[in-house]
């Protein structure tokens, strides 16, 4: 079966989740994430998550979680900055460049934009050039670089800053 079906996350789909994150980590190219986080973690993380912030899963048809993004407050602490969210996206290999991304970027932007969120940003490895692809057709621009961020299995990357304007 081919289809699948997005829905806002509950603290129930923690395990799902990591499993997800376990598998990009593990591919050790896509993220700065190397080491990931527990499910009780990750489980305290959604039931803290404010009416502003989203997390939506993407499930298959045998009730999997196979992809997520996430819409956070760019600052908890700042006010000035309440205009500004950051978003994260993650998807299984077998998933990918199937027009999962769009989907649940269809409904993070709906949601940002009814939350009033005024641009979003985001920051990507720089050798991860297929999702700088991604977000730049979804109308993100580059707007900065921070030199080797990430060093994992002592190879380093740089981060790309991304943002669009809602
Ligand atoms: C990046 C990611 C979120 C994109 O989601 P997706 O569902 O694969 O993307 P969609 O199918 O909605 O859109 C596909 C379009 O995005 C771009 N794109 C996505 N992945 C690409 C890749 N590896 N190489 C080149 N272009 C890519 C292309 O424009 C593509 O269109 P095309 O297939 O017609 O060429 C997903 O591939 C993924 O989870 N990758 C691994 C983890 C990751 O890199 N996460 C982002 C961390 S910042």
């Amino acid at each position: 079966m081919n289809s699948l079906h997005v829905r806002k996350a509950t603290s129930g789909d923690a395990a799902g989740i990591v499993k997800v994150l376990e598998t990009v980590a593990s591919e050790r190219v896509y993220s700065a994430i190397d080491v990931v986080w527990s499910v009780g973690q990750e489980a305290r993380y959604l039931d803290s998550i404010s009416q502003r912030e989203a997390f939506h899963v993407a499930i298959d048809d045998f009730q999997r979680i196979v992809g997520f993004q996430s819409l956070d407050l760019w600052s908890s602490l700042l006010p000035s900055m309440a205009h500004v969210g950051q978003v994260g996206t993650f998807l299984v290999p077998e998933w990918r460049r199937r027009g999962v991304g769009h989907q649940l970027w269809n409904v993070t932007e709906l949601f940002a934009r009814q939350q009033a969120y005024q641009k979003l940003a985001i920051q990507v490895r720089a050798k991860n050039t297929g999702a700088q692809m991604f977000y730049r057709g979804l109308g993100f621009t580059e707007c900065g670089r921070l030199t080797r961020q990430v060093i994992i299995d002592g190879v380093e990357d740089d981060e790309l800053l991304m943002e669009y304007f809602l």
